[in-house]
């Protein structure tokens, strides 16, 4: 029987503690399932994280989670015509897991195999579903990354500026960590900051010596510890109150930074990605600065924020497979250049 579907990407993420693979169909321009399967409570009892644990899980749930997203989508082996799976970054061993899926898939059904680098799925996931509005300002902040990138197209991703030490993911999990809210951080500190005053608190980014395109937040989160050592008492009003505080100040700092790598005017479009972009404060607020603005302002939907498959499909699109599935962990699709200034200072 012929191929039906004549462009159908199978997407893969494992490279942190989400097992998800997502099917699009490119000619439609249409997401037809994505399947994440979390290992949030696997990981919660240890605050953080497991590596081990985490690539002992994608062994585990792959299969099911490859039945559920072909049953989802209503769509047989035989009609997918290639296999785009993360290669980098991530935690090693997990990334291995769906590499090594991915590979397997490819030969059996002699399909291309091709890789994509995860950071640059988060940067194009506020498209999915249509096309790149090329050129954009991309802002990608996650657990593990806070960086700024201008997008001239799929292929020239130049790296303007980004945090020199915590991501601002780290610093909610922090956070949470040290008031002792649970994992992950950053759901539960955004929820908590709706009841809070943002005011009560006075928080500050510092600026970085290394320039306007640098970020730092792990002061902020020194700034949290020493609050919560000479507070007096702590009561759920000042929980509150500090969840607030905090997330006033992150969003704001992210959305100057954003304005000053838009003053080029190089960028009609801001697209914000990765975890953190679930956040109610600066979906709100990134919106507002749209409208104010008249630019074009583009946050991923909430289930393309956190990792997700998705995002790894949609990319694919754009990719060329590797041209020898056996080196497909050394040929990381890796686009991204950083700019002059990185040069012999972050690297
Ligand atoms: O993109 P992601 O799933 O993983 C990485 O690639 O790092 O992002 C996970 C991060 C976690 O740090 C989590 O606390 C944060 O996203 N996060 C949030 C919210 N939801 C998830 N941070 C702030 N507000 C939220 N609503
Ligand atoms: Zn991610």
């Amino acid at each position: 029987m012929p191929n039906q579907r004549q462009n159908l990407i199978l997407g893969i993420d494992s490279s942190c503690d989400e097992t998800s693979l997502a099917l699009y169909e490119v000619s439609e321009q249409k997401l037809l399932a994505n399947v994440i399967s979390s290992q949030v409570k696997v990981h919660a009892p240890y605050g953080g994280v497991v590596p081990e644990l985490a690539s002992r899980q994608h062994i585990e749930n792959l299969p099911a989670v490859f039945a559920t997203v072909l049953r989802e989508a209503s769509v047989a082996v035989e009609d997918l015509s290639s296999v785009a799976v993360t290669v980098t970054p991530g935690l090693m061993g997990c990334l291995l897991v769906g590499v090594s899926f991915a590979k397997a898939l490819a030969a059996r059904l002699k399909i291309p195999l091709i890789p994509i680098n995860h950071l640059e799925a988060h940067l194009f996931s506020p498209f999915i579903g249509g096309k790149p509005a090329l050129p954009f300002l991309g802002l990608v902040v996650s657990g593990g990354h806070t960086a700024f990138y201008g997008v001239k197209n799929p292929d020239e991703i130049t790296l303007l500026g980004q945090t020199v030490d915590d991501a601002v993911g780290e610093l909610y999990d922090k956070t949470a960590k040290m008031m002792g809210l649970g994992y992950p951080g950053g759901p539960i500190v955004d929820q908590m900051a709706q009841s809070g005053n943002p005011k009560a608190f006075a928080f500050a980014v510092p600026k970085v010596k290394m320039g306007r395109e640098f970020m730092s937040f792990s002061g902020l989160k020194t700034a949290v510890n020493l609050t919560l050592r000479d507070m007096p008492e702590r009561s759920a009003k000042t929980d509150e109150d500090l969840c607030a505080s905090l997330q006033k100040t992150v969003v704001q700092s992210l959305l100057e930074k954003a304005c000053y790598f838009l003053e080029s005017g190089e960028y009609q479009t801001l697209a914000i990605s990765g975890g953190v972009a679930m956040n109610s404060l600066l979906r709100a607020r990134a919106l507002e600065l749209g409208a104010d603005s008249g630019l074009s302002v583009c946050v991923a939907l909430p289930e393309h924020c956190t990792d997700n498959a998705a995002m790894v499909a949609y990319l694919a699109q754009f990719r060329k497979p590797a041209s020898h599935p056996g080196v497909v962990l050394t040929q990381a699709s890796q686009k991204i250049q950083a700019r002059e200034i990185f040069r012999g200072r972050a690297g």
